[in-house]
């Protein structure tokens, strides 16, 4: 169905995500039939814009994106229809965030439902709620909406988390709060819950029984490229990890809800990250890239990308080992690990299942078998492998290891997505299954707040630009007698 007749109001209108994802997103949307006649964008930013200026910029940008394969958002030509019917619904003001009269002129122009997009510098998510709340922008009177989408990074740390839930929970109820995390966007991140819960082989061995271990891996092969100065202060750990990383562990992870319902989903994800055992150094590795090659080119060090200081001790890339202390997970390891300029590009879930019981076969040579190991494949190729072991052809009884999986693409027809159509859409829905709350968020930063401060004043390891990451995260694995899945 159609969502509800709406304004979007995205404050950081001039800013890049609303160039690169909420446009392209709009447009999908649109072009899906999925945006009522009474939708409309209201931009607020703190440079001078037009409406016709702004309509004219972001048409410029849709343009660009028929030129640019490596866009996240690719598309042969912009259909005029969908893009049309955006572009008219553009509007623009100017204003301050810091400034109550910014608030007092939404209040003038704004009525019905909103959603408000803070497509913001973190540091503002707290002024703007106050802003919206103390303007009554955030009351919801004679049955419209009042929502409130804020970005990632929602704190820096246990603290600071918490700091911000209780200002924004000041203002309007939790109900209203939709926490983006745009990994629950993608297509297949979604589809974990369903290969796990619709498949009645798989559900009864994925416990403690019958798996050894579970590898959550989000390797990247680009760079920290512009974005030194956020970077910086942040690090891989806080980056990807407590939230993104922690979002796959917990739809792999989690107990199956009583039903499709955002709170039942909810409760089990929250049961599931307040069961992590926080995070000490022992468990954990840092790194940091240095000069090496990415693509067959020379890529100089993290220390010497923009805005980064020479003697940097930011990591670019964080391995943890996690226990889970419930009935389903206990004993058994969950390894993740997240990097920039790793041996190649890959953000997959890999669940290696235990060795039958008794080894009455053995590999051509004698080795081992290989255990089984289901792949949950989300970047760059969606899909999932499975590797099982059978019988090489030939009068000898010997074994080989085969991979049987499926690739999204050989099965459906790629949506249109640049991973926020479906969060756009389920906010003006309100449905916040996808989004995460106050508990969840909190109780994630409590899992590495110890790694935090113990990473404070610590070295860091170093890994060759293009290589698989430091030695150190290979012993974290080694040390329990596994080793983690190659890269390419
Ligand atoms: C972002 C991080 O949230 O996720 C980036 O800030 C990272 O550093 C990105 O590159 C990864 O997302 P994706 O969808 O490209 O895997």
């Amino acid at each position: 169905p159609q969502a509800p007749p709406c304004t979007l109001l995205i404050f950081g209108a001039g800013g890049d995500l609303t160039k690169r994802l909420l446009m392209p997103a709009l447009y999908n949307l649109a072009g899906g039939g999925l945006l009522a006649e009474g939708f409309s964008v209201l931009g607020v930013d703190h440079n001078p814009l037009t409406d016709e200026g702004w309509r004219d910029d972001l048409t410029g940008t849709m343009d660009s994106f028929t030129k640019d394969p490596s866009a996240e958002f690719h598309a042969e030509r912009i259909d005029p229809k969908p893009w049309g019917f955006i572009r008219d619904r553009l509007h623009v003001m100017q204003g301050d965030f810091a400034d109550e009269a910014t608030y007092r002129d939404l209040a003038d122009r704004l009525s019905g439902n909103v959603v408000f997009y803070l497509a913001v510098a973190a540091r503002f998510f707290g002024p703007v709620v106050e802003g919206l709340g103390k303007a009554g922008l955030l009351k919801q009177t004679d049955g419209a909406f009042r929502r409130v989408v804020i970005e990632k990074p929602f704190g820096s740390d246990l603290d600071s988390a918490k700091a911000l839930n209780k200002t924004i929970l000041a203002q309007a109820d939790e109900a209203q709060f939709y926490r983006i995390d745009h990994f629950l966007g993608k297509e297949t991140v979604q589809s974990i819950m369903a290969i796990r819960f619709a498949n009645g082989m798989l559900e009864p061995i994925w416990r403690r029984e019958y798996v050894d271990h579970i590898e959550i891996t989000a390797a990247e092969t680009i760079g920290v490229e512009e974005r030194g100065g956020f970077y910086e202060p942040t690090g891989a750990l806080r980056d990807m990890v407590p939230n993104h990383l922690f979002q796959l562990l917990c739809m792999v992870a989690m107990e199956p809800p009583n039903s499709f319902d955002a709170e039942a989903v909810r409760n089990e994800k929250a049961k599931l990250v307040q069961a992590i055992r926080p995070v000490t150094p022992e468990n954990a590795v840092r790194g940091q890239y240095s000069a090496g090659q990415e693509g067959g080119h020379a890529v100089p060090a993290y220390r010497d990308e923009p805005d980064v200081a020479k003697d940097s001790r930011t990591e670019t890339y964080a391995a943890l080992k996690l226990e889970i202390e419930n009935w389903r997970w206990a004993g058994v390891p969950f390894y993740l690990r997240t990097g920039k300029r790793m041996a190649g590009r890959r953000t997959e879930i890999a669940i290696h299942f235990k060795p039958p019981p008794f080894a009455l076969f053995r590999e051509a040579g004698g080795a081992d078998l290989a255990p089984n190991v289901m792949r949950l494949r989300i970047d760059p190729e969606p899909g999932s492998a499975t590797r099982i072991n059978v019988k090489r052809p030939g009068p000898q009884m010997h074994l080989a290891p085969v991979e049987t999986g499926f690739r999204y693409g050989d099965f459906f027809d790629p949506a249109p997505t640049v991973g926020y159509e479906t969060l756009l859409y389920d906010c003006m829905m309100g449905d916040p299954t996808l989004f995460q709350r106050a508990d969840s968020i909190e109780a994630s930063w409590a899992a590495v707040d110890p790694l935090l401060k113990a990473w404070k004043d610590a070295p860091v390891a170093s890994y060759v630009a293009g290589s698989p990451g430091p030695e150190e995260a290979d012993a974290l694995l080694a040390r329990d007698g596994r080793a983690w899945l190659p890269l390419d």
